[in-house]
Order: structure tokens, then C-alpha cells, then sequence
């Protein structure tokens, strides 16, 4: 798709172009320094290298053969030293900006670029009979927001939830249940219970080898689909999936596949099989599976001795299913950082085995969660927070915020605007930075209503929403159609521009997100909107603006402004409040 930039761009290429001067292959552009102004630039350097003249001489030259269309949006072409420093043209751009999200709406920003292609994206990824702990927070958040962000780039995106819904430890689960029972109930608790049997369970079969023997029965009646057996692990993934379903409403996820790592079960035999014929793998004396890249890769399992098979055997399974299900262009593994040489093994066996080859394998890794106090959350230091606790956690403090910010909104609307407000104070404190950096559980700064944070975001949009309410209360009359389309010469003002400017930069931002895997460009993009958006409303009155032609043209750029934060916002995962 084309936004008003892009035409900038295209024109500003061309403009090049026209004067014969420069071969197309040398035509470079990029965003000049901040404190220039102008909003592209041609350094000249390795074209004058080329054409043996010095740059100075060559950007003069070009400016002196550049004059512009009269509806091109570029206003003026200045050589300044070894720079061709480009300016778009405010009118002609607020009028295409205006436009252009007034007619997508909810698709402003979004492209085409992805059509025909699709991503499979494996996030969240919990343990069955485990709470999620902070890598599958991690996952969830940063899984889902790529997945809107790819969505919105016109891909077909697939997500997968790898439930680690087997492997040997569930025979342990069904022996601790058979012995102690179910726990009631269907949420985390009941999770939390199992878990704890199943520690308890552990603890015991070290001191008595029986319990452990029961366990390892029990897993084997698992894998031989012991009635029984085959009931409690049902159970157990249900009571998962129903209790993060609760959470991944609140978190706005939306999961496409559960699959799980039993899914693939039945495919194992034949991976092993066919890594052995392909040769890269052997069975060692012991009788386990070994693959040897041979490159500098330590070596892994695909069988054990015992003839049990692995987490890596299941995620070679797993994607050569994908491969074959989804013919996929890219698939994206959101998962932490300590599986990295997990990822590198598993991707480097599968191209040995002569797979995808065009495909292109990527793991998404994060950095971890720290408490307050700058420790890591773990189960061990007994400072672990499960999600849920998480998110009431963030209500409750958020419940505050929104008291003092707004006092007179009705109780029921507070607490719709806390969990709005306190969820998405999690959710960007998880985005607004490269996944691969730590995240810290401060919240007086991720519920700050100044600075890079939610709420402030989240304000901000409210803040278009009440002036936008307002102004349809007065009810004054609208410009004629003619004189609308007139509108947009009118916002000059320098806050205007560059509000204007930063709505522009929406589509490119979704773009350069989908391509460096990083939803906080898209974080950075809402943020920068917000202060553009302080800057407008500190400089230009709206409601109160000099004529009422100004006023229309103003909230006009009010509504745009809010239509664009609200599908940044979304990308993200995010939700906006009407009022706060
Ligand atoms: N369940 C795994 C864990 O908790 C994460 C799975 C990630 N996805 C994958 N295809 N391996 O560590």
C-alpha cells in the first residue's frame, strides 16, 4: 500500500532522477538528522565519488535543477554542504494524511505487503498442570503483538500455543492424583495444587523407589492410552486451558491453535527414522539417538536409551508438521532467552535434514522479569507472581491512578478503566523496548501519567475522546464540503505539523515492526504521538480555537490523531478508554 510518505519519497527519488545527473543506483535517501529541517535527505557522497565531483558541488547542482510539481508534496529542495535536504510540503501533506485516516479508519497503517505470505508464530506456549510463569508471560504478550502487527501487514498469521502437554513428568501428576486426589475448582488455584502434589510427589519418590517406579508405570500407561491414565492428563489440559483462558482474555489474546506437544506424538518414529537415514543422527552403543551436525553445535537427543523421546524431538515433529500444514514464509518462535541453543540445534538439524530451505526460522528471545527489588521472579526465591495475581495486582494499583485522575466517573466505569488502564500498563512494560532486555516490575513507573507508559498513552487518546464529545455536544455547525476540503491549509501552526508528520509515520512504523521483529517500534511510535499530541494541545486550543473554521479543521486532526493512536494502541494489544 501507498501512504503520503511514501509518495514523498517516490517523489523525492524521481525529482533526483529527472535532473540526469545522478544514475538510479546511486540515488540514496534517509531521514536527515532531528535538528534539520527537512524530512529527507540525499547524501551525496558516493554519488560524487562516482561521477568524480566533490559533494558540495554536486547537492548545489541538484538543487539548482530541481523545482517541484506544483502538487508534489515536496516543498522546497536545499543543498546544504554535502546534504540535498528535501521538505514536505505541510498543506499537501496534512490534506493526504487527513484523508488517508479518515477513509482507512481502523486500517490506517495497515499494508499489503504481506499478501499471499504466511507466518506461523509459536507463542505463550504454557506447561499443562503448571501455572505460566514469566517466560510464558513474555511469550504471551510479545507473541500476540507480532501476531496483530504481521495481521495488519496483510500476512495470513497462524498462532500456535506449543502446550507442553507431555513428556515423563505427567506420569508422576497421574500417580500424585491417583494417590491424593483431584483438586477442586477449575482455576490457577487448582493448578497451584497440582503442582504443589507434584512436588510433594517428587520429594517422597526420592526416599522411596516404589512411588517412583508407580510414576514411571503410569507415564507408560499414559503413552499406551490407559483409560485412566489418558483421563487425568485430559483433565489436567483442560484445567490449563480454562484457566489461562481467563488470563488471555484479559490480555486481548486471541490463540488460533493449541496443538501441543502430544499432538505430535504419532510423528516421532518416523522423525527419528528419517534423521538416522538422512545420516544426522546415529544410535550410540547404549541404543539413544544422537545428532551430530558436525559443525560446532554441541550434540542432542532425539531418543534416549529407554526409548523415550525429547522436548527437541517433538519441536522437529512440530515443524516439519507446519512446514507441511501451513507452508509457511517465515515461523517465528516466541520463547526466552535460555532456549537459545535449544533453537540453533533444532533449526541447524532440520535444514541438515534438507527443509526449509526458504523458509526463514527465527527465534524471538526475551530477557526476563525482575521484581522491585531488581530480583529475578522465580519459584525457587519464593518471589514467583502468577499471572493472574499480576493482573489484579495492576487493577488494584491502576484503580488508584484512575481516583485521582478522574474522581467523578460512576464507580462500574473506574473499574473498566483501572483493568483497561492496569493490564495495559503490564502489557507495554513487556513492549516498549527490545524484547531481549530485562523487564522490571516498577510500577510507579509503568502507571506514571507522565513518561513513557500506558496510562500516559492511554490519556492522552481520552483526552481526543472528551474534546471529540464535547465539541458533538456543542454542536456547532459543520463546514460546508467545500469549505472542509479547505480545512487542512489551515493547520500550519509548527505543533500541528508535526503532530500531522508523526500520524504519517504510523504505516512506516507497522512496517519496520513486522521487519525486525520488534513490536516497540510500534510502542515508540504511540509514545512519540502522545508527546506530539501534548505539544499540539499545549500550543493550539481546540474548542476555543480563533475561527470556527479552524476549530473544524482542529478536530478534525483531533480524530485522526485518535483513530491512529487507537490502532497503534491495538497492535500492541492494548485498549484505549473513552474517558479518564
Ligand atoms: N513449553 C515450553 C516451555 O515452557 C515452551 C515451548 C516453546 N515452543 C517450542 N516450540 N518449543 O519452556
Amino acid at each position: 500500500m501507498e501512504y503520503a510518505l511514501d509518495r514523498f519519497e517516490q517523489q523525492v527519488r524521481a525529482a533526483i532522477a529527472a535532473t540526469g545527473q545522478v544514475p538510479d543506483g546511486l540515488i540514496e535517501v534517509t531521514a536527515p538528522k532531528p535538528n534539520i529541517p527537512a524530512d529527507l535527505a540525499f547524501p551525496t557522497f558516493k554519488a560524487a565519488k562516482q561521477l568524480g565531483m566533490n559533494p558540495p558541488q554536486l547537492a548545489g547542482a541538484l538543487a539548482q535543477a530541481i523545482h517541484p510539481a506544483a502538487d508534489s508534496l515536496v516543498a522546497s529542495v536545499v543543498a546544504a554542504g554535502p546534504f540535498l535536504n528535501f521538505a514536505l510540503d505541510p498543506v499537501r501533506l496534512s490534506a493526504a494524511v487527513l484523508e488517508e485516516v479518515e477513509e482507512l479508519g481502523p486500517r490506517y497503517g495497515s499494508d499489503d505487503q504481506g499478501a499471499g505470505k504466511t507466518v506461523v508464530i509459536d507463542y505463550s506456549s504454557p506447561n499443562v498442570a503448571k501455572l505460566m510463569h514469566v517466560g510464558h508471560i513474555r511469550s504471551t504478550i510479545i507473541g500476540q503483538a507480532l501476531y496483530n502487527i504481521f495481521r495488519f501487514l496483510g500476512y495470513n498469521v497462524v498462532g500456535d500455543n506449543h502446550l507442553g502437554d507431555w513428556g515423563k513428568q505427567f506420569g508422576m501428576n497421574i500417580a500424585a492424583i491417583v494417590r491424593w486426589g483431584k483438586p477442586a475448582g477449575d482455576g490457577e488455584d487448582a493448578l497451584a495444587q497440582i503442582d504443589k502434589l507434584y512436588a510433594q510427589y517428587a520429594r517422597m519418590a526420592k526416599e522411596d523407589p516404589a512411588l517412583d517406579d508407580e510414576a514411571r508405570a503410569w507415564s507408560l500407561k499414559l503413552e499406551q492410552g490407559d483409560p485412566t491414565a489418558r483421563e487425568l492428563w485430559q483433565w489436567m489440559v483442560d484445567l490449563t486451558l480454562t484457566a489461562n483462558q481467563h488470563n488471555y482474555d484479559r490480555l486481548g489474546v486471541h490463540i488460533d491453535h493449541n496443538y501441543g506437544e502430544s499432538f505430535y506424538e504419532p510423528m516421532l518414529p518416523g522423525v527419528i527414522q528419517e534423521a538416522l537415514d538422512k545420516k544426522v543422527a546415529y544410535r550410540d552403543e547404549g541404543g539413544a539417538v544422537v545428532v551430530d551436525l558436525g559443525n560446532s553445535l554441541p550434540t542432542f537427543l532425539l531418543q534416549r536409551s529407554d526409548s523415550g523421546t525429547l522436548y527437541h524431538t517433538r519441536d522437529v515433529a512440530t515443524l516439519l508438521f507446519r512446514l507441511n500444514e501451513f507452508h509457511p514464509s517465515q515461523i517465528l518462535y516466541v520463547v526466552g532467552m535460555p532456549q537459545e541453543l535449544h533453537f540453533r540445534q533444532l533449526f541447524a538439524l532440520v535444514r541438515a535434514m534438507g527443509y526449509a530451505e526458504d523458509v526463514e526460522l527465527e527465534h524471538i528471545k526475551f530477557g526476563t522479569i525482575f521484581d522491585q527489588h531488581g530480583q529475578p521472579l522465580s519459584t525457587r526465591r519464593g518471589n514467583m507472581i502468577y499471572l493472574a495475581d499480576l493482573l489484579n495486582d495492576a487493577h488494584q494499583r491502576a484503580r488508584a491512578v484512575v481516583e485521582q485522575a478522574s474522581p467523578d466517573l460512576p464507580a462500574a466505569e473506574k473499574d473498566a478503566v483501572a483493568e483497561i488502564v492496569g493490564v495495559g500498563s503490564v502489557m507495554y512494560n513487556d513492549l516498549y523496548q527490545d524484547p531481549r532486555r530485562n523487564i522490571t516490575l516498577d510500577w510507579d513507573r509503568m502507571l506514571a501519567l507522565e513518561g513513557n507508559s500506558a496510562p500516559y498513552i492511554q490519556y492522552m487518546y481520552a483526552r481526543c475522546r472528551s474534546i471529540l464529545r464535547k465539541a458533538a455536544a456543542e454542536d456547532i455547525e459543520l463546514p460546508a464540503a467545500a469549505l472542509n476540503a479547505q480545512l487542512p491549509a489551515l493547520l500550519t501552526h509548527p505543533a500541528e505539523v508535526a503532530l500531522l508528520k508523526q500520524l504519517a509515520r504510523l504505516p512506516g512504523a507497522v512496517r519496520e515492526a513486522g521487519a525486525r521483529y520488534a513490536p516497540f517500534v510500534v510502542a515508540d511510535w504511540c509514545y512519540e504521538t502522545a508527546r506530539a499530541l501534548s505539544g499540539f494541545y499545549r500550543d493550539c486550543s481546540v474548542l476555543k480555537a480563533e475561527t470556527p473554521a479552524l476549530r473544524a479543521a482542529r478536530l478534525r486532526l483531533v480524530a485522526a490523531t485518535a483513530q491512529a493512536l487507537l490502532n497503534g494502541l491495538g497492535l500492541l494489544g492494548l485498549r484505549a478508554p473513552e474517558r479518564m
